[in-house]
């Protein structure tokens, strides 16, 4: 292992280990041994989620004038997957280790010199000829569990906003170009999940996809490009650790006419981020051909029917958290010890602020930060923490480690002057504000 290598893996234990002792992400169904691969996301993880599910919602749907939500159903009628070809090609080359019998998705192993596979856990070379693996979960509805009550878990929910596509145009009268956007749960049954939260089978996306007429789908494309880079500046996503893969024809999901993986330097090496695809007009005409109802558009100008194509940005929720972790991470050297803060934007931030009297046993300073604590919720200003255990300097390093931007102490001057002060979690910087400005002050940070 080198040097390097040591120091990124140091730095993923880190990250999980901070998640999981401050409230971020929490082993799935620990007190019975966990699940493999799926994980809780508690109190401070929930807000970091719907943090980024509310940026990514308010930045690519209400900021826009061209874009229709959508919370579709989780599971849809079998014909769909059918017609957008998951249930004939979503798949991948599975093979086993003739040794050790652990099993691989034979794209990730390393060959040798005379092109076998190397077993990553035991370094056998025999393995079994690759055998296609579906990877979509399958449950039955209703309680008879034969072929006809079969029903899968979505594995994209994009397939949705190509079959409700009729219902939004009669309903909302969309002009060209258009998108239609949703949020919300996919799975897959994954070979090889790992990595924390980066591959699990059970995860969030947050998809658009963008109807345009066929002839400008190159400028489209560029836009959209513009547009997800724009996005991880926005989230705080370190542009150094970002990178562009222009994935090759026969590495292409079977819909896409151009794809690029957008990549970000993980701690375990360099992954697909996020994906954006050209996928052509290949899902309205499949859904079209399959329903046998007409998904064309009428373009009144030009007087004509055809069915649009399609950008699709796709973003995974999971991935974006922990890059954002990995992006916010920082460790500080000060004269006694080491210094871990977590550097979000404060929209990010699970609490906006942190309110503390300055000690516990004083009842005037505890009421006075009580007030304040509720008068800032009620400006608007949520969630923030109150904390009023250990000395002043624990309560920063806790809020610290979660990434709070501020944090207010109710000390002695206050009872005298009416002012508190304000501590900057970065710089560590402290100045004295007016209690009555406190929640402008937030709300200014907010804007
Ligand atoms: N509709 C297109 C689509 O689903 P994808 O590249 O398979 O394309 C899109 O998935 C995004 O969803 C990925 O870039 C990633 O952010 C996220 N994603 C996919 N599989 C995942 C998994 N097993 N665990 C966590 N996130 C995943």
């Amino acid at each position: 292992m080198t040097k390097e290598n040591k120091k990124e893996g140091d730095l993923m234990d880190k990250i999980v280990s901070l998640a999981k002792r401050r409230g971020f992400v929490f082993p799935s169904s620990e007190i019975y041994g966990g699940l493999a691969n799926a994980w809780d996301f508690g109190p401070l993880g929930v807000e970091l989620k719907n943090n980024i599910k509310k940026l990514w919602w308010e930045f690519f749907v209400q900021k826009r004038d061209d874009m229709y939500g959508l919370d579709a159903a989780l599971l849809m009628n079998p014909k769909t997957w059918v017609a957008s070809g998951h249930l004939r090609g979503f798949s991948d080359a599975l093979v086993e280790c003739k040794k050790c019998h652990e099993r691989y998705r034979a794209d990730i192993l390393e060959k040798d010199k005379k092109e076998n596979y190397i077993c990553p856990s035991c370094g056998g070379i025999e393995f079994t000829e690759p055998k296609q693996f579906n990877l979509m979960l399958k449950t039955f509805l209703g309680p008879a569990e034969d072929e006809a009550h079969i029903v899968y878990f979505r594995p994209e929910t994009a397939q949705a906003m190509f079959v409700d596509f009729k219902q939004i145009l009669d309903t909302m009268s969309p002009k060209l170009p258009f998108g239609i956007a949703q949020v919300g749960k996919a799975f897959r049954n994954e070979i090889t999940p790992g990595n924390f939260v980066f591959r699990t089978r059970e995860f969030e996306q947050m998809e658009i996809e963008y109807f345009i007429k066929p002839n400008e789908w190159e400028d489209r494309f560029e836009y959209w490009l513009s547009q997800m880079k724009e996005w991880m500046k926005l989230v705080g996503l370190d542009e150094s650790k970002i990178s562009y893969l222009e994935v090759p024809e026969h590495e292409r999901a079977h819909y896409s006419k151009r794809t690029i993986d957008i990549e970000f330097e993980f701690p375990f090496g360099k992954k697909e981020l996020y994906g954006l695809a050209y996928r052509g007009d290949f899902d309205l005409k499949s859904h079209q051909e399959a329903s046998g109802q007409n998904l064309e558009y009428f373009d009144e100008k030009a007087s004509e029917k055809f069915l649009p194509h399609v950008i699709e940005p796709s973003l995974g929720v999971e991935r974006t958290l922990l890059a954002l972790l990995i992006s916010a991470y920082r460790e500080e050297k000060t004269e006694k010890e080491t210094r871990v803060y977590l550097d979000f934007d404060i929209k990010l931030a699970p609490y906006k602020a942190a309110i503390f009297p300055l000690m516990a046993n004083k009842p005037e300073l505890v009421k006075k930060a009580q007030d304040l604590f509720h008068g800032i919720k009620k400006s608007g200003v949520y969630p923030i923490a109150f904390d009023d255990g250990g000395n002043v300097g624990k309560r920063y390093r806790r809020q610290d480690e979660i990434g709070t931007p501020y944090c207010f102490t109710v000390d002695f001057q206050t009872l005298e002057d009416d002012t508190v002060t304000v501590r900057d979690r970065n710089t560590m910087n402290q100045e004295r504000i007016e209690v009555e400005r406190v929640p402008e002050f937030l709300l200014n940070k907010l804007k």
